[in-house]
């Protein structure tokens, strides 16, 4: 990484100490929304560029510089709207968009653009999702919500479950685990969208324990988190093959009866039919307090990359 800035790439640079720090900076962050916001970055921007549809990343980054007392500059649909249209090369937008801001938040459609967007940037980098890569700042909110939910996160059994392959938030929260004691990962996944070999690799360098399985209910079971996710039908080749992962499990009444009553459900959103509306109503289900702390992480991530630490 060039020079002093903190740019935030992916999960693996993250070790216990400073997610313990970034959980008291989100917890702090609580605090000053509940009061009001502040003023403290008054005079800084944030550009947020997003060359990928989201609702909750791009308006939490949005939200929080805006609590934080920053501005904020944005081109929603970056492939359409911004001059990569016109043949612009990605480093060419980030080398002048840098001089127009504090801090870059950019979601690409590329595995590797955020690598490419802070080699050339003179301003900090957030990777907010690249392609079917990673999703660090969902990773960090996740495993917040985990601390939040359950008070520990060591000694954690997590069932995985849905789109493995192309879900970049599963990556990135199996890297983030390693960084914590005794954690086992439950895979549950379709045939064809199973979780990648180099995340298995890097548990298996980590000493993290896992297993793979189709067996829902038994992984739902034994679980202290179900973290169930959509298949990402934007990233596969052919219909046919999302025909063949989509519907196969679903969250619903039948897996809550079998979960431990002192478990949660999790879910990065959005959900396309993956998890039943009438489980909304069970105190377990908790993807929507979930969203929300990615406010209070991102808020204090902002910081974090504008105090250069
Ligand atoms: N979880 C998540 O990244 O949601 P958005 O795609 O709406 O940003």
């Amino acid at each position: 990484m060039p020079g002093n800035l903190y740019h935030v790439v992916g999960a693996k640079q993250f070790d216990r100490p400073t997610l313990e720090r970034l959980f008291e900076s989100a917890e702090r962050m609580e605090h000053v929304v509940r009061e009001g916001g502040t003023n403290r970055y008054a005079g800084k921007i944030l550009t947020t560029l997003f060359f990928e549809a989201s609702t909750r990343t791009r308006l939490s980054f949005e939200s929080a510089m805006h609590r934080l007392g920053g501005r904020v500059i944005t081109t929603e649909n970056a492939a359409q709207f911004s001059s990569t249209i016109k043949g612009e090369t990605l480093e060419d937008t980030i080398r002048v968009v840098s001089g127009y801001c504090d801090l870059i938040v950019m979601r690409h459609t590329e595995i590797g653009a955020a690598e490419r967007a802070l080699s050339v940037a003179t301003v900090p980098v957030i990777n907010a999702g690249d392609g079917a890569g990673e999703h660090p700042t969902q990773a960090l909110l996740d495993i917040y919500s985990i601390h939040k939910e359950l008070g520990r996160i060591d000694g954690i059994c997590i069932a995985m479950i849905g789109d493995l392959a192309y879900g970049r938030t599963v990556h990135s929260l199996s890297y983030l685990l390693t960084n914590y004691k005794d954690v086992h990962i439950h895979y549950v996944a379709p045939e064809n969208v199973k979780i990648p070999a180099e995340v298995k690799r890097y548990l298996e360098e980590k000493g993290v324990s896992y297993e793979e399985s189709t067996d829902l209910i038994q992984a739902a079971a034994t679980a202290d988190v179900v973290y169930q996710t959509r298949i990402q039908k934007e990233r596969f080749l052919s219909l046919e093959d999302y025909e063949k992962a989509y519907g196969k499990y679903v969250i619903d009444a039948a897996v809550l009866e079998v979960m431990r009553k002192d478990a949660i459900v999790l879910h990065p959103l959005p959900r396309a039919g993956e998890i039943d509306p009438a489980v909304d109503h069970d105190p377990r289900a908790a993807y929507f307090r979930q969203a929300q702390n990615g406010l209070y992480i991102r808020m204090a991530l902002i910081e974090k990359c504008l105090e250069g630490r």
